[in-house]
């Protein structure tokens, strides 16, 4: 395919009333990472050579986020959604390529019928106006569209549409591909005398056909065009795009082994070979290698898990945390900005805060990087083959030489030099009999 020069027009200028939000609605997260995001995410890959976002209510938080990627047009007051692409006719001025159409609230629309739709303006059968269809269990109150000998004629409003055209199942989903060149002239002889009094976009079609243009239909999957207006329908849309992101990762060779159970983040990468076990919640930026397995129950964020690593269950990892090879992290350890080097075992009970762990290093049960001391974070270096005895305090900054040992129940305050012990313990005190004179003393009470 030759390199075809393509705009997008964004529409957000809606108030989304309905998410009962002071975010606005199209940067609601999916994945954590903003629905408006993941359709230009989409349209990225036909490297668009222009994007405009029609912004109305809240402007200034979707300006803020597509800073540097979009520009956006002000459309004040919204007279419709012609008259919202309209609002960003200014920035198109000169554009002869084709004008995609889309909507912020619209966030799953993939990259493949975008393509779809910019193929079918093109070759023997081009269409100057290509609307994207689909084909709902319920067909609610979606404008339809009417086609006659195979061309596209009208699209027809819910409540403008008599009993026979509400009968048709072939449903506009407001996407558009227009050619640039006619957009705005088509737009310009759009009215509003209907029942909503909207400029409405749909209408370019009856006026393209009565000049003698051409229009056509591309039919997409309902879920992909399915528009979000409310928390309810976030969370539609939610399960879908985890859904999708499951499939992946298990076509990329993962093993799920509940995967309606793992939530995974928009951008987390998973290797070859790994498994994991039912209830893991990834948020952003997680990588993890080939041949890992990440037991129940696990949280990890900011991580990058190295090869054959063993986490969990009950683990958690937070930014910064990186294990590299077979490292083996176990129950209720909890890991911040640290590198835990090859083959290092964390397995119980501990917290490891701005540290470093050696390679083969043994961290016992229940030890405490004590990092913070209420103003300043501070660094623990633990060497390589360093053996940690259970419940230790490594009071920060402090570093534990290669192949030491601690001794179980210390609290460390100095560094310690490679190979030695260092244990620091009050002495035990025996009392022989105490406690058996202790319980007499109580029974004759
Ligand atoms: C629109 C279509 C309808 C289609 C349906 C799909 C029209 C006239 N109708 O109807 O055929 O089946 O979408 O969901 O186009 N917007 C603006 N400015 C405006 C008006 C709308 O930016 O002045 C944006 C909204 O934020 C929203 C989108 O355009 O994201 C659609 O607007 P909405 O009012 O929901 O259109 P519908 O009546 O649902
Ligand atoms: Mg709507």
């Amino acid at each position: 395919m030759t390199q075809k020069n393509i705009a997008a027009i964004i529409l957000a200028a809606g108030k989304g009333t309905r998410m009962k939000s002071s975010l606005h609605k199209v940067l609601h997260p999916l994945g954590g990472h903003p629905m408006l995001l993941h359709l230009m995410d989409s349209l990225d890959r036909l490297a668009p050579s222009k994007q405009v976002v029609v912004v109305g209510a809240g402007k200034e938080q979707v300006a803020e986020a597509v800073k540097g990627r979009a520009e956006t047009a002000l459309q004040e007051p919204q007279l419709g959604t012609g008259h919202a692409v309209q609002a960003a006719q200014d920035l198109m001025a000169g554009f002869d390529g084709d004008v995609l159409i889309l909507y912020g609230d619209v966030p799953l629309l993939s990259s493949a019928t975008m393509e779809a739709m910019i193929a079918a303006r093109h070759g023997p059968d081009a269409a100057d106006v290509v609307v994207l269809g689909f084909r709902p269990e319920d067909t609610k109150a979606y404008g339809r569209l009417i086609v006659e000998g195979g061309e596209l004629q009208a699209i027809v409003e819910h409540k403008d549409a008599t009993e026979a055209q509400r009968a048709i199942n072939l449903c506009n989903s407001g996407i558009m591909a227009v050619k640039g060149d006619v957009l705005f002239d088509l737009l310009g002889r759009v009215g509003n005398d209907n029942a909503s009094q909207e400029y409405y976009l749909t209408d370019i079609v009856k006026i393209a056909r009565g000049l003698g243009m051409r229009c056509s239909v591309v039919e997409a999957d309902e879920v992909e065009v399915m528009g979000v207006n409310s928390r309810q329908e976030l969370s539609q849309a939610e399960k879908v795009f985890q859904g999708q992101k499951r499939e992946a990762a298990m076509k990329d060779g993962a093993t799920l082994l509940d995967p309606d159970t793992v939530y995974f983040s928009h951008d987390t990468v998973v290797g070859r070979d790994v498994v994991i076990a039912p209830n893991v919640f990834f948020g952003p930026k997680v990588t993890i290698a080939d041949n890992v397995t990440i037991n129940a129950f696990c949280h990890l964020e900011g991580a990058d898990v190295g090869e054959g690593a063993i986490i969990g269950p009950f683990a958690r990892l937070r930014p910064g945390t990186a294990l590299a090879q077979g490292v083996k992290v176990g129950n209720f350890v909890e890991i911040k900005k640290s590198q835990i080097e090859a083959g290092a075992k964390v397995n119980h009970l501990t917290y490891i805060g701005d540290a470093r762990v050696g390679a083969k290093a043994n961290i016992g049960a229940g030890t405490i990087t004590c990092n913070y001391d209420g103003f300043n974070k501070s660094f623990t270096d633990i060497g390589k083959g360093a053996f940690i005895g259970s419940n230790t305090a490594l009071v920060a900054p402090v570093t534990i030489g290669d192949g030491a040992i601690v001794g179980a129940g210390s609290t460390i305050s100095k560094d310690v030099e490679a190979d030695a012990l260092i244990v620091e313990r009050s002495p035990a005190r025996e009392i022989g009999g105490w406690a058996a004179n202790f319980r007499a003393k109580q029974d004759k009470k």
